[in-house]
């Protein structure tokens, strides 16, 4: 088969997984601010990383499962079990690492030439170029900024048909920080009704929510048989079974000792999760507010994840030609939401994990190009 990766999709997704795009202009000796990278500048905490240490020195160094470590497997169906209220079992669980295998391996084992695949855009550029990757149709639900970048149901439901095989939905968002609420949730689950489709729910980022609580679609009746649950690797047994099997075919296992500290991540002290939230939600305060008071630029507030993701229209910038234009001429990295789809023209995606100083200095660099090029 041809790869049909697209190269816009391609080149996407090579930006958001390089560690620092800027760097070329950090040779030359620029000083660059990043806030383009979607992940957390807080080291990892140190119960995990002792816990990951100690499994080391016990020889935690060899193959496991291909499914995971039993301990973990449980540990996540406890975990589980008890945030989205449904019962769970460890034969529910397989245990990958990292969030792509989950998004590769289902819509891999889901979704074949002709079949029709509905996924968030703007949204994680990854489940677009994998669905191109298999063959299949990748259906763009639009995310409204007007809604608080939730979707249109009956726009939703417009697009269900009989290739439809897989629907994506991912709260809190990457890139707008949106967090679909219970009624919206459960207007998708309506829309969806008893129709054999599966759901790749991507909660990846349910720890953040800042407003509001976590809603997952797993917790509607006759949704968890139905629901892939992304962040957990939770899934029916039958589908576990298969996504076991793509573990053995391409990782093997995940790492033993990854897994060890694993445990203790879900099992140990949690205090570290509720500091981080709460850090990231000062800095979008500060941020947020100061992107608004940019001229062009008007931001929501996001309710989730630790994204800023401000529409730039009042710019008269493409969103690509404006992020390059702040990396070079302002030495602020961030991303331009076409990065992320079609529908993130007009945006641009800033990350808050980064210090408050240099989320301020940024800002007053960006205030300063404004007021020489707008
Ligand atoms: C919404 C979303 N899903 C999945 C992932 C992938 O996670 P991982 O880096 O663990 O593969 C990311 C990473 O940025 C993400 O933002």
């Amino acid at each position: 088969m041809a790869c049909p990766f697209t190269t816009s999709n391609l080149a996407s997704a090579i930006v958001l997984l390089s560690a620092k795009p800027a760097d070329p202009l950090e040779r030359q000796g620029k000083d660059i601010i990043h806030l383009e990278i979607g992940e957390p500048d807080f080291d990892t905490p140190t119960n995990v990383v002792e816990s990951a240490v100690g499994a080391l020195h016990k020889g935690w160094t060899h193959y496991g499962p291909s499914a995971g470590l039993p301990e973990l497997r449980l540990a996540i169906a406890e975990y589980v079990s008890r945030t989205r209220s449904v019962p769970v079992s460890s034969d529910e669980v397989v245990v990958v690492p990292g969030g792509k295998p989950i998004i590769f391996f289902s819509i891999l084992a889901l979704a074949d030439v002709g079949d029709e695949v509905i996924y968030p855009n703007p949204g994680f550029p990854i489940y677009e170029s994998m669905i191109n990757y298999v063959g299949a149709r990748a259906v763009p639900i639009q995310l409204r900024e007007e809604r608080d970048f939730g979707l249109d149901v009956n726009e939703f439901a417009s697009l269900i048909n009989d290739r439809t095989r897989l629907i994506i939905l991912n709260s809190p968002q990457n890139p707008t920080g949106g967090v679909l609420n219970k009624k919206e949730i459960h207007d998708i689950a309506d829309a969806i009704g008893d129709r054999n489709i599966m759901v790749l729910s991507d909660e990846i980022y349910s720890r953040l929510i800042f407003e509001g609580e976590h809603f997952s679609i797993m917790s509607i009746p006759g949704f968890k048989e139905r629901t892939i649950l992304l962040g957990y690797g939770v899934m029916r047994a039958d589908l576990a079974a298969h996504m076991t099997r793509l573990m053995t075919n391409s990782n093997s296992c995940t790492a033993s000792f990854t897994q060890i500290a694993g445990v203790e991540a879900l099992r140990g002290d949690q205090s570290s999760v509720d500091r981080m939230r709460d850090e990231f939600m000062r800095r979008r305060d500060a941020f947020v507010l100061g992107l608004n008071s940019l001229k062009g630029f008007s931001c929501r507030m996001p309710k989730g994840a630790f994204y800023a993701f401000p529409n730039t229209t009042g710019t008269e910038w493409p969103s690509k030609k404006l992020a390059d234009a702040l990396l070079e001429d302002a030495g602020v990295a961030c991303l331009s939401g076409t990065a992320f789809g079609d529908f993130g023209e007009g945006y641009l995606r800033f990350s808050v994990a980064n210090s408050l100083e240099n989320l301020t200095k940024a800002l007053e660099r960006m205030g300063q190009w404004g007021a020489k090029n707008l």
